[in-house]
């Protein structure tokens, strides 16, 4: 039942990812609620039985309190994950999930956020959009509304005009000025970014794949990746 909730893409590179990596027996899943409840998490603790599987985000949904309060190999982590404070809550696991969260941070960047993850685990298993106009990663509000409305993935214009027009207030649960918050898209990270960025912090590639482009700015193509620490 939870699985029709999960995206079979991601549950392929769950699987293909153990199938290299055997030896993953824990793992933490950054930003894992918001319409999935933890499921990957569920995923790979019912099927590749792992002795662990951290569930982190801002707000751990009910669903999510649900079905961990059964399940003693889960933990629930209420946190941001570019914060120490989480980095010490999580400890150490084999593998970090990032599925769909590393375009949104912002102060610490996404870069940083690996950097801050990686002495905490040997592999990145990544799911990302990312940025194919150019050789550059993008911040994307730097560009203004009406760039930002033609060129990247929003859900609603109200709500992101909202936002344009609010960029310099403080938002006081994430501790940031509202244009660094992760509720919107931040960067258009570049694969060549993204792959650099890893191998300076020590971790190669040892699989990425194009997943599929966007259907209404197809310029913006999902990507999943494994890096390896080395
Ligand atoms: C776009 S959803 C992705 C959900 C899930 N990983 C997936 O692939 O379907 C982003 C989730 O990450 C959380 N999130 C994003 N940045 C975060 C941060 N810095 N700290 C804690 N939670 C964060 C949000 O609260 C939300 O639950």
């Amino acid at each position: 039942m939870y699985k029709q909730k999960l995206d079979p893409i991601k549950l392929s590179l769950i699987d293909r990812a153990i199938t290299l990596a055997p030896e993953i027996k824990s793992s933490a899943d950054l930003g894992a609620c918001w319409g999935v409840d933890g499921g990957y998490s569920r995923y790979v603790l019912e099927e590749h039985k792992l002795e662990k599987a951290v569930i982190v985000d801002q707000h751990i949904t009910s669903a999510t309190q649900e079905w961990t309060s059964h399940q003693p190999k889960a933990k629930p982590v209420t946190g941001l994950f570019g914060t120490d404070s989480t980095l010490e809550k999580v400890g150490d696991v084999d593998v970090v999930f990032f599925f769909d969260v590393l375009l949104h941070q912002v102060a610490p960047d996404w870069n940083e956020v690996l950097k801050m993850w990686a002495p905490k685990t040997k592999y990145f298993l990544i799911h990302n959009p990312m940025w194919t106009v150019g050789s550059e990663t993008l911040r994307f509000p730097d560009y203004g509304f009406e760039w930002f409305k033609a060129n990247v993935v929003y859900q609603h214009e109200g709500r992101l005009k909202e936002w344009f027009a609010n960029l310099d207030k403080f938002d006081l649960e994430q501790n940031k000025p509202l244009k660094d918050v992760h509720n919107f898209w931040q960067f258009g990270i570049t694969h060549q970014d993204m792959i650099t960025t890893l191998d300076r912090l020590g971790f190669d590639c040892v699989f990425s794949k194009y997943l599929k482009s966007r259907s209404t700015k197809p310029w913006i193509k999902n990507y999943g990746y494994l890096f390896k620490k080395r």
